[in-house]
């Protein structure tokens, strides 16, 4: 049996609960921390929900690698966010094995913390997906420890593990088939153990050590197994099937290998 008015209510309910904006400067409790993800390059692959979210924050806070001139996540997401009606909060962040990284850390959360204290909801931008290798994490884990009543929201987004293998049409498992995903492992004994163990295996943040990674993989005999995918759906996406063809030039942040083990 149906109770429309009572259903009206629980809906509205669960409406206002997750609409961003329902704090702000005059209400009380804290602003919501939102996680955003969005995604690996192409704006059409931003979820409603992240440019629902980006529209009606007031605060949108744009993570800078110390080596980059721009965020490749701000990039993305550009056209969602508008500068005369939101405040864009640039944050610096080291690489996870800079000296002093997780201090840093810290202190760009408590920053953050600071404004959701106030009563602003901000949502802190993040290419690909938020859980997986982002900023974000070492962010929501210091306002988790350190502001257990400041409202956290996570919207995931397409990850480039996910988006490079749509553009290489390689189905990353199937069946009962086991998948990794690991960080710059290129050694000859990581890359063995790893295959041994899963069908597929992405290699993330694979530039500084591609040369060496494809050196080991023909060793291992999967050369001929491993695609290389750079900057996977924006206008400067490479697909290399051939890993011959790379060399140091390729070298790119934003690449990743897709490694099957195949029949
Ligand atoms: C810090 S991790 C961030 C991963 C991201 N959170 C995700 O879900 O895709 C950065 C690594 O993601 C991979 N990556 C990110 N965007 C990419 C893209 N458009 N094409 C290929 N690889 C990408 C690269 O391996 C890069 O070194």
């Amino acid at each position: 049996m149906l109770y429309p008015a009572c259903g009206r209510k629980i809906l509205r309910e669960i409406l206002v609960s997750s609409a961003p904006g329902t704090t702000g400067p005059g209400t009380t409790g804290p602003g919501r921390l939102y996680g955003v993800g969005v995604g690996p390059g192409d704006p059409e692959l931003l979820t409603l929900k992240a440019q629902r979210v980006l529209g009606q924050v007031p605060i949108v806070c744009v993570p800078q690698s110390e080596t980059s001139q721009e965020s490749f996540a701000y990039t993305i997401a550009r056209q969602f966010i508008d500068p005369d009606r939101q405040r864009v909060l640039r944050i610096t962040f080291p690489t996870d094995d800079a000296e002093g990284a997780a201090q840093v850390w810290r202190s760009a959360a408590e920053q953050l913390a600071q404004e959701l204290l106030q009563g602003q909801d901000v949502a802190f931008i993040t290419e690909g997906d938020p859980m997986l290798y982002s900023t974000f994490s070492y962010v929501l884990e210091s306002i988790r420890a350190d502001h257990p009543d400041i409202p956290v929201e996570i919207v995931p987004g397409v990850s480039s593990v996910m988006a490079a293998a749509a553009r290489a049409g390689i189905p990353l498992v199937t069946h009962g088939q086991r998948l990794a995903i690991l960080p710059a492992v290129y050694g000859i004994d990581d890359l063995r153990e790893a295959i041994a163990n899963y069908d597929t295996i992405v290699l993330m943040k694979v530039n500084k050590v591609l040369l060496d990674a494809l050196v080991n993989l023909e060793k291992l005999g999967l050369a001929g197994k491993a695609v290389y995918v750079r900057r996977a759906t924006t206008e400067q996406e490479q697909v290399v099937t051939d890993l011959q063809q790379l060399s140091e030039k390729d070298l790119d942040y934003f690449s990743l290998l897709i490694i099957r083990k195949g029949d």
